[in-house]
């Protein structure tokens, strides 16, 4: 019998800004959905990817001076290698411009437009001639553009509409009618009241001011919309529109379309019309998570106010920031990133809770038993009955949570079973049992049912944490993939392995203080080397002569050595020619005096001689800053005699 289907998608990603920890909201909660159904059984289908077109990308790659492929080539590389720090296990990564979406949108375009679902028409609007941009009149701040605060005037423009009214009754059914397609449940009020009942216009789908996007194949003047451009993403990552779609049968309708509340109205009401357009089923669930904020804004590409997941995972590990990501946040309500809460749910949740059962469990079993798994005797006791009964309902509860989407509660569930393990090695007290001959069975027993919750967890873990999941799986020594698996998990006693292996402790306790201290201690140092930085101001123009005063020279460094008492100088020897010349540069944090020996470099020549600190600098090194409040040296592109002049 073949596997049951499960298709996630997260949106595709706008690589226009920083990547920062609430970028990986969205990715992480469904990268844990998608690793719990492949382990119930499921063939899964995760799609991520980037959405590369439109005016914004094409304005930032004209602010980089790159082409806007160029611009996004880059932040993609970025964002790829940020879901694989991640773990994140998608089994497709779409990028807009991948040349078999863009022939698939095009193709979608011709059918719409074929069948009248798509028109041309006239586009009016409040136009900011030096903002290309046209705005609705509520947009308006006093009558003026938004953006620059200038005078704008009505202009028309010819463009390309879908009949998005032509639907409107449809998904007003669609919202009331069907109470699981919109979660979590207030949403579908807001796009009802708010959007739907109000009425729908048409959308206009082309824009022709700017030519980052999808060409219409019939007018090629017009690029397509970059959220139409967007959406279908969902059905040509399964070859929707190509020669093969064979993944598209089998994989669509979607079973779950996840996102940040912002783009529910997209996803709710432009995506199922457009479907509908189609003829094709409609997704099956629609979720508007809720926004991780910072202090009390939300931590936004735009606002600068980044905490960088690379960073903290290098610091405190992957899992640490998987697990914050998927258990702090009340699933659908925003939540609140501090450093302290971070900090403060390693310590309690991974370090004490789950870190301490799992060593102190293996440490009793090398030093009771030699290391060897003990055998059961079945014969219950004391809080025996409870510990194993909960064990059974925690795959149950997961399950339901997992379902339900209640992904905090899910990790809730199985930290219950962690938490209900050490109590009762406290209740048990095996180092008491190790004490008479009379009860060594009892003490087997009891480490027995220690590591059987120890392997439940470490496989109920792993659609959350999976290298956690893998190191506490490593503590016994070969164990089978039936011990591994979910279904070993309904029933108590699966655990056959006969050895365990001591390992490293699986996280870390921090001291949440200092911690703290550091991090704000680095913020302050940032600020105050931003503050000191000098102002790039230009200075006022100079002929040609002014400069011919200037004498560059190519010299090279034959000696170098620090000043000593300063952090900052170096003293050097430059050969410029014949001659050798003294000269002293504040470059000794950014360059070694080993470093700097043999260098060619450009020096100011005819400059007169002044001194640092009591030593003569003869000239002085041209450096460029590196826009981080450093330097780098200038030298010439190719080594050149040493004296040669620099025009
Ligand atoms: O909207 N907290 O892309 P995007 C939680 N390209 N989630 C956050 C967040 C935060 N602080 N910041 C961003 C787009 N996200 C479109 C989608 S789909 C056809 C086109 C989430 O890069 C955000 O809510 O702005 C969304 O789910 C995802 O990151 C991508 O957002
Ligand atoms: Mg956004």
């Amino acid at each position: 019998m073949s596997k049951p289907t499960f298709y996630i998608t997260t949106p595709i990603y706008y690589p226009s800004g920083t990547w920062h920890l609430g970028t990986c909201y969205t990715t992480v909660i469904c990268d844990a959905i998608a690793r719990f159904k492949r382990k119930m059984g499921y063939d899964v289908f995760y799609l991520t990817g980037t959405d590369e077109h439109g005016l914004k990308i094409e304005q930032k790659a004209k602010e980089a001076g790159v082409t806007p492929k160029e611009y996004v080539d880059k932040k993609v590389a970025d964002l790829q290698s940020l879901w694989a720090r991640l773990k994140i296990s998608y089994d497709r990564f779409i990028r807009t411009t991948d040349p078999y979406h863009e022939a698939a949108v095009q193709k979608i375009f011709d059918k719409l437009y074929a069948q009248g679902d798509i028109y041309k028409g006239e586009y009016e609007g409040y136009y900011c001639v030096p903002c290309e941009t046209y705005w609705t009149k509520t947009q308006l701040v006093n009558g003026k553009c938004p953006d620059c605060g200038r005078d704008v005037s009505i202009a028309k423009e010819s463009c390309y509409f879908f009949r998005l009214s032509k639907y409107q009754d449809r998904l007003i059914n669609l919202l009331e009618e069907n109470d699981e397609f919109l979660l979590p449940k207030p949403r579908r009020r807001e796009m009802i009241n708010n959007f739907l009942k109000p009425g729908l216009s048409d959308l206009a789908v082309t824009r022709s001011s700017f030519t980052w996007g999808v060409p219409v194949s019939f007018d090629p003047k017009h690029v397509v919309y970059v959220w139409i451009d967007a959406l279908v993403n969902y059905i040509t990552a399964l070859g929707y529109g190509s020669d093969d779609d064979s993944l598209f049968k089998k994989f669509w309708p979607a079973d779950i379309h996840m996102m940040g509340k912002e783009i529910v109205r997209f996803h709710s009401i432009i995506w199922p019309a457009l479907l509908m357009a189609l003829d094709l089923p409609l997704p099956k669930k629609v979720y508007g998570h809720g926004w991780l904020l910072m202090g009390a804004d939300k931590i936004s590409k735009s606002k600068g106010n980044i905490v960088d997941p690379v960073e903290l995972s290098d610091r405190y590990s992957v899992d640490a920031v998987r697990y914050f990501l998927l258990r702090e946040i009340p699933f659908g309500s925003d939540g609140a990133y501090t450093t302290r809460a971070f900090l403060s749910r390693i310590n309690a949740d991974l370090a004490n809770d789950l870190g301490n059962l799992v060593k102190r469990t293996v440490a009793m079993v090398n030093k009771y038993e030699g290391g060897k798994v003990p055998t059961w005797s079945g014969k219950l006791q004391n809080t025996d009955e409870e510990i194993i009964s909960l064990f059974k309902q925690t795959l149950p509860a997961v399950q339901k949570n997992m379902d339900e989407l209640f992904v905090p509660e899910a990790l809730e569930a199985i930290f219950t079973l962690i938490r209900r393990a050490n109590k009762y090695i406290d209740e048990n007290a095996p180092w008491i049992l190790a004490k008479s001959e009379d009860t060594k069975e009892r003490l087997s027993d009891v480490l027995y049912v220690l590591l059987e919750v120890i392997r439940a967890s470490g496989v109920l873990i792993e659609p959350f944490l999976p290298d956690t999941s893998e190191k506490i799986l490593s503590s016994f020594e070969g164990l089978s993939e039936e011990e591994k698996s979910f279904e070993s998990l309904f029933e108590f006693g699966g655990l056959k392995a006969k050895k365990v292996i001591e390992r490293d402790a699986l996280f870390m306790r921090v001291d949440v203080e200092k911690e703290i201290a550091e991090m704000e201690q680095k913020i302050e140092e940032n600020k105050k080397q931003e503050a000191e930085a000098p102002e790039t101001e230009t200075k006022p123009e100079i002929t040609i002569d002014d400069f011919a005063k200037v004498e560059l020279r190519v010299g090279k460094v034959l000696q170098a050595e620090k000043m000593p008492k300063t952090e900052k100088l170096l003293v050097m020897q430059v050969e410029i020619g014949k001659e050798t010349r003294q000269i002293v540069s504040g470059i000794a944090k950014y360059y070694s005096p080993e470093e700097m020996v043999g260098k060619q470099v450009v020096v100011v020549y005819n400059l007169a001689p002044h001194s640092f600190r009591g030593v003569e600098s003869q000239g002085m090194l041209l450096c460029a800053d590196d826009g981080k409040g450093g330097v780098v040296l200038v030298s010439p592109e190719k080594i050149v005699d040493s004296g040669s002049e620099v025009r």
